[in-house]
């Protein structure tokens, strides 16, 4: 007897849109329904993680029952460059792999060697980051690096040894990140940056003592505002921490001044340590905060998701993203895919941040399903 295929629905799959009329060759101008052009891609590799923060994958939910995507559902090494190919080809400009943890997706060096051999319509190449937990990173720092890898981002939540290694899930000690940090500045992956999620009553006594340990390092420190991201972690607005009480009291320990945007668009705003003179003093670096509950960034957001399975999701809050592994398998040309890509990127409209001011809470609750770990930061 023949097998009978089942066809399983996959409720985080959006229709493709139809094209639009003059979207098909890519120039690097397009815009989406509010004006916004694509300028960055997040790529997840995989979604696994050796850690298990309580906010991202919490061991209930990500325990040994859980069902991992296997490999082949996972886009291959030459899928994923194929896609951020003609990404590039549209106007992006930096290229940022997550997971889960990104360094445990195997070979991702020959990754990375892939997609910097890309080049823009300008001819430069497009800039390559990488967010991680750290874990691997004093191993493998160099040779990501040597790959083509401009640079990194290190999650680190606490400093203090007992607090991080609950916090993490998994006993990880901090020293190993640290090390892991000192490993990515040594190999030149810089300028690092180390993101630090701020829970209120959790670890915001972390707040001063990682300030104090990455000013004058070289090491750019970024407090993101806990969000509801997902449906696992049971967010609570009590549990934000803003920026701005962040950075009132950092002004009471360092003075601090407010910096210009490096990029349109940009995640964090950055504030500069003082030196004696009063004025911004490069050596002691800066600070960044990321405050996307309490002064939400969406009206620049030029932000794009590939998921691991190869879904492009518009929004980190997006319920659902668009099956580019299914153009891929089946075998569509460039042309076919670059004009998807331009018509899904003109129809974009997401603002969830912007919503959730607005929303009442369980309204805003019921718009955001996909997990963190499974699109990345
Ligand atoms: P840089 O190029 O180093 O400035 O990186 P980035 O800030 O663009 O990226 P990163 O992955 O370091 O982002 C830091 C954190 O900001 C993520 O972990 C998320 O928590 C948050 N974040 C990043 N992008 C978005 C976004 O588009 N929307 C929202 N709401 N949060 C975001
Ligand atoms: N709120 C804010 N940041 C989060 N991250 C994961 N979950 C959340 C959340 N709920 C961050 C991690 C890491 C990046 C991958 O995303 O700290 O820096
Ligand atoms: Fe892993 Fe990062 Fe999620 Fe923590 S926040 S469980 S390190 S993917
Ligand atoms: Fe962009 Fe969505 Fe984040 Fe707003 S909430 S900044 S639209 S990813």
């Amino acid at each position: 007897m023949a097998e009978r295929l089942i066809a399983l629905v996959d409720h985080r799959t959006a229709p493709l849109p139809a094209p639009q009329a003059g979207s098909r060759a890519p120039a690097g101008t397009l815009r989406d329904a509010r004006g916004r052009p694509l300028r960055d891609l997040r790529i997840s590799v995989t979604d696994r993680c050796n850690f298990r923060c309580n906010y991202c994958m919490p061991k209930e939910v990500f325990g040994s029952e859980y069902a991992w995507l296997p490999h082949g559902a996972l886009l291959s090494f030459e899928e994923i460059t194929r896609v951020a190919r003609l990404f590039v080809a549209h106007g992006v400009k930096k290229l940022r792999l997550t997971g889960g943890e990104p360094l445990l997706r195997k070979g991702i060096e020959t990754l990375i060697g892939q997609l910097a051999a890309l080049r823009t319509p300008g001819g430069g190449k497009p800039e390559i980051t990488l967010t991680t937990n750290g874990s691997l990173l004093a191993r493998m720092a160099q040779a990501l690096k040597n790959a083509g890898l401009d640079r990194v981002t290190v999650s680190l939540d606490a400093l203090q040894d007992d607090m991080f290694r609950h916090m993490n899930g998994v006993d990880f000690p901090v020293a190993e990140v640290l090390a892991g940090i000192a490993a990515a500045r040594q190999a030149g992956l810089t300028p690092v940056k180390v993101n630090m999620v701020v829970q209120r009553g959790v670890n915001d006594g972390q707040i001063v003592p990682m300030a104090e340990h990455f000013r004058g390092s070289g090491v750019t420190l970024r407090f993101i505002e806990y969000m509801d991201v997902g449906a696992t972690n049971g967010w609570r607005m009590e549990q934000v921490l803003p920026g701005a009480e962040v950075i009132a009291l950092l002004q009471t320990r360092f003075p601090l001044l407010p910096l210009d945007p490096t990029a349109p668009g940009e995640t964090a705003e950055r504030w500069g340590y003082a030196g004696a003179d009063g004025r911004h003093d490069p050596a002691l670096g800066e600070v960044g905060v990321i405050q996307s509950v309490t002064q939400a960034f969406c009206g620049d957001c030029n932000r794009a998701r590939l998921s691991m399975d190869g879904k492009l999701f518009l929004c980190l809050f997006a319920g659902q993203g668009y099956d580019l592994r299914a153009l891929l398998r089946e075998g569509r040309e460039d042309a076919e895919i670059e004009a998807a890509l331009a018509a899904i990127w003109q129809g974009r409209n997401d603002r969830y941040s912007e919503l959730r001011a607005s929303l009442p809470p369980e309204a805003a609750r019921a718009m955001r399903r996909v997990e963190m770990s499974y699109i990345g930061g």
